[in-house]
């Protein structure tokens, strides 16, 4: 379905210089130079409102741009008759391929009438996208739309012989919102209605001067901002100026906050950790695309991100593939486990499939309500990681029914394995009664009993909700809540790539003669739950800790206490995994701005040290870790067992 020719694209823009993106403002969320000082409030600001992930259907994984209106009501219309609808899919989202043109005289977008008839409204206007969103709104549903933070979008960039490219003069074809954002959100959430948007970047990183469509100018050049896999060599705030004029301008439009704002540049330009402050989503990896690997590299994307996300705001790993190629109704293994590992991620689920041709089994995976519900859940609690080797991982989630958590039980392989459960894995007490069920079987599994293996087919994931005591007779280990928790500030002095995402080659790069980059997302070094900033598990001089919050010294996390609690507790200390062995580090922690405890100066190898605060009646905890003097590398620091009760 794809024509994207990406390869020759990737070669001529990594030749090209950047800008300086000096000219633009420093916008509100980023800080070049991040100082770990309290501020007394939780900084984080929603963009739009989506309390839970958004909940969809976007045509680009269906229909690429062969999109009609008829195929969008078609499948708007299963979505409104099977139950997805009352499920909580609502956003109908079209992708690339809507657009004719900018009209000149004005700058008023035009449809592609050919492709949306209802569009062809005549009058001053000509078309409009305002009937087809009437008639998704009358059917109970929500209206998304698809544009570009540049002024080109991607299919003009990788689909030269596409048959719905938007036509005429190079300015005509000018579609993105560059230079336009006022005028096209006007138009797209005032006029229009529209409800969702999804604001790719291909404009910002596609049309380099060298690029053959600019040397022979069927395009405009627009220095690339962001290059694939190179965040040193992106212009981290040029992107983030684009997107926060986006979000400001939807904020104006739409006072209320009733909009979703999607940002899309693939993980690009370390917006995995920046996304949370500019928009309601961020992809987190390029495209999704049907194929096994490709899902692993989306869901493993995010799955370190657990502390970034959170109510309101949400780490995106793409659109579903289910229906499609190996997770259709021949393939419901797979089908269901792509599904359990985007809601135990709390990850936004867009249906990416032609409904009117999808088979029951592919509705009923979808519409699977225990299922929404883990993923649903209004803590937003994104899943954690309890176990992991390169086969299996258990990814446990704190739901916000106290002693509750859903846990997904994951065989990546295609052979069959086994995978043992414990008390451990969910914190829960070993000696009192841990009640499972498994959510696909629809069926009550009984006690845990300590511990169970459960035998997984060959990519099976079996979804499991656990009731049981908590370890923590009040209140919970902070690892349990991450999303109460705002990364302020990571610690992270030069951006790294993450490798702990699967090196699934680019979607557009078939086979294995391609010498290009490889994938890389920014973003290691960024704090974990259970886990240190390098994946490490939690230990201070020798001693393991199952629960904690691992951090780089230079670090500030906010945590959302509500008034909820009277105590914080933690052991704290240099982790044996640090990469500086030399410079001291500090913990501080901080109530509602007031310092409330502070550990001595702490160094490699130096004993855990408890650290202990009381919180009644404290809105907001800050933990500082502040490094005293310098390391000859990155100091690694763990609150571990921290907690609230
Ligand atoms: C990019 C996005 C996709 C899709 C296409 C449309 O590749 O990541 O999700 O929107 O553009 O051209």
């Amino acid at each position: 379905m794809r024509k994207y020719l990406r390869q020759a694209g990737i070669c001529l823009v990594v030749a090209v210089a950047l800008p300086a993106g000096a000219a633009i403002a420093k916008p509100e969320g980023s800080s070049p130079v991040p100082s770990v000082d309290a501020v007394g409030i939780w900084t984080h600001r929603d963009v739009g409102s989506a309390s839970t992930p958004p909940m969809g259907w976007n045509s680009w994984n269906a229909f690429g741009t062969a999109i009609t209106e008829a195929k969008v009501i078609g499948s708007a219309e299963v979505i409104r008759d099977s139950g997805l609808a009352e499920a909580g899919f609502r956003s109908i989202n079209i992708d690339d391929g809507w657009w004719r043109k900018r009209r000149l005289n004005d700058g008023r977008m035009q449809v592609r009438t050919n492709l949306f008839p209802s569009a062809a409204v005549g009058g001053a206007e000509e078309t409009s996208l305002r009937p087809f969103t009437d008639r998704l709104h009358a059917m109970g549903l929500r209206a998304g739309i698809y544009t570009d933070i540049g002024r080109n979008a991607c299919s003009q960039a990788w689909s030269p012989d596409n048959p719905n490219l938007p036509e005429g003069t190079v300015a005509e074809r000018e579609v993105g919102l560059h230079g336009h954002v006022e005028q096209d959100l006007a138009l797209y959430f005032g006029d229009w209605n529209f409800d969702y948007a999804k604001v790719d970047a291909c404009g910002i990183a596609h049309y380099a001067a060298t690029r053959p469509n600019v040397v022979d100018h069927t395009f405009r050049e627009l220095p690339p901002l962001v290059v694939d896999a190179d965040a040193n060599r992106s212009d981290i705030p040029a992107v983030q100026g684009l997107y926060a004029q986006v979000r400001d301008t939807l904020r104006r439009i739409r006072p209320k906050g009733d909009f979703v704002l999607s940002l899309c540049n693939w993980g690009s330009a370390n917006v995995r950790a920046w996304g949370k402050d500019f928009g309601t989503m961020w992809r987190t990896s390029n495209d999704i695309d049907p194929s096994w690997g490709r899902m692993l590299h989306n869901f493993d994307s995010v799955a370190t991100r657990e502390l970034y996300a959170g109510p309101g705001h949400w780490n995106d790993p793409d659109m579903l593939e289910i229906g499609n190629g190996p997770f259709d109704a021949d393939h419901p293994v797979e089908a269901r486990a792509h599904m359990s590992l985007w809601a135990i991620a709390a990850a936004p689920l867009i249906i990416g499939t032609d409904l009117t041709k999808a088979a029951p089994q592919t509705i009923a995976t979808l519409n699977n309500r225990e299922v929404i519900a883990v993923d649903q859940d209004p803590a937003g609690n994104q899943g954690v990681i309890a176990y992991t080797d390169d086969e299996r991982e258990i990814v446990v989630k704190t739901l916000a029914v106290r002693g509750v958590k859903a846990v997904a039980l994951i065989n990546r392989t295609a052979e069959p394995t086994e995978v043992t459960l414990t008390a451990a894995h969910l914190k829960f007490a070993a000696n009192r009664p841990i009640m499972l069920r498994d959510l696909w079987a629809h069926a009550d599994l009984g006690d845990l009993g300590g511990e169970r293996t459960f035998k997984l087919a060959p990519h099976e994931t079996m979804m499991l909700t656990a009731k049981g005591a908590p370890q923590l007779a009040s209140g919970f280990f902070l690892s349990e809540m991450p999303g109460r928790i705002n990364v302020a500030v990571d610690g992270i002095p030069a951006l790294e790539p993450d490798p702990v995402i699967h090196r699934m080659i680019d979607p557009y790069h078939a086979g294995t003669t391609w010498d290009g980059n490889r994938p890389a997302y920014a973003g290691w070094g960024g704090p974990r739950a259970d886990a240190t900033p390098y994946d490490q598990s939690l230990r201070i001089a020798g001693t393991a800790y199952r629960s904690g919050l691992g951090v780089l010294a230079n670090s500030r996390l906010e945590v959302k206490a509500d008034g909820a609690f009277s105590r914080f507790v933690a052991r704290v200390g240099v982790d044996d995994s640090t990469r500086g062995k030399r410079a001291a580090v500090r913990f501080e922690v901080y109530g509602d701005g007031k310092r409330l405890a502070m550990s001595p100066p702490l160094r490699f190898a130096h004993p855990a040290v408890e650290i202990s605060a009381p919180i009644t009646g404290v809105r907001v905890i800050e933990l500082v870790v502040r490094q005293l003097g310098s390391a000859e590398g990155n100091v690694v620091a763990s609150w571990a067992e921290a907690r609230v009760e």
